[in-house]
């Protein structure tokens, strides 16, 4: 998305390019932009690293998450040690909710993106930051992509919800309005709260796999917390290079679904 930190320029005639992408992929418009993941190349550091952050995290979340996240995680068997291998993750993933994840050396541009999650496949860098670098990202790496968006995906509403942000975003995008989309998919998806029984949970990727603002979003007392809707979000900037000034919070996480699935292309436009 125009600012996201979870797409970017990419990787055209990459040398780690696929010879042969996968059959479901061929033809797609985002084909030219996924790369075998070549799971056998992270090394054993890549995958401490992987252990120390999912450990740290789980712990630091605790029960601050929504709940179909932490059962996304057991279902999808993320807590296996080590980076995860996508094709496994895929042969649970592909039937429960029809997504598949793929590999893409960094971040791609938004009309792939979203293209992308209209398909139902979402994109994970290929690489994992460093020991160095646990705290600092300059572009989404596997950590954020898998242990963040992941487990949501496993479940069925809101899997069939962002599959939905992505064909608003193609549409938004060809209408000029990219932005729009940008601004719906940050505060449902990227950095959304929402009630769960009264309680104040995360619900977006960016702030269930952050380290330093996943606490702050729920306890600032700095911040802005402002109901949810999907006109409000379409219209309320974000912050890519720094912690949210406001976050949107959803009575529920069925709110948000609904919401956004209830929401058109051409609505999507005129709010
Ligand atoms: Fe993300």
């Amino acid at each position: 998305m125009l600012d996201d930190p979870c797409k970017t320029p990419p990787p055209i005639g990459s040398a780690d390019r696929s010879p042969s992408p996968p059959p479901w992929a061929a033809g797609r418009s985002w084909e030219a932009y996924i790369v075998p993941q070549r799971w056998e190349s992270f090394s054993g550091e890549d995958h401490e690293v992987w252990d120390l952050l999912f450990a740290r995290q789980v712990e630091l979340l605790g029960s601050r998450v929504v709940s179909p996240f932490l059962d996304g995680i057991d279902l999808l068997r993320l807590s296996h040690p080590g980076v995860p291998e996508l094709a496994e993750l895929n042969v649970i993933l592909e039937p429960r909710t029809g997504w598949r994840t793929v590999a893409v050396p960094g971040l791609v541009p938004d009309e792939v993106f979203f293209a992308m999650l209209a398909d139902r496949v979402f994109p994970v860098g290929n690489f994992i930051r460093t020991r160095e670098q646990l705290d600092y990202l300059e572009a989404p790496d596997c950590f954020h992509d898998l242990f963040g968006h992941i487990p949501m995906l496993a479940h069925h509403d809101y899997a069939e919800m962002a599959r939905h942000v992505g064909e608003l975003g193609v549409a938004a995008i060809a209408a000029g309005e990219g932005q729009r989309a940008a601004r719906l998919y940050w505060h449902s998806v990227e950095f959304a709260l929402c009630r769960e029984h009264e309680e104040l949970k995360i619900l977006g990727a960016g702030l269930a796999s952050s380290f330093g603002e996943s606490h702050f979003s729920l306890e600032s007392d700095e911040v802005e917390r402002l109901p949810f809707s999907v006109g409000r979000a379409v219209n309320t900037p974000y912050r890519h290079d720094a912690f949210q000034p406001r976050y949107l919070v959803s009575h529920s996480l069925e709110q948000t679904i609904a919401e956004v699935l209830a929401l058109t292309g051409e609505r999507l436009l005129a709010l």
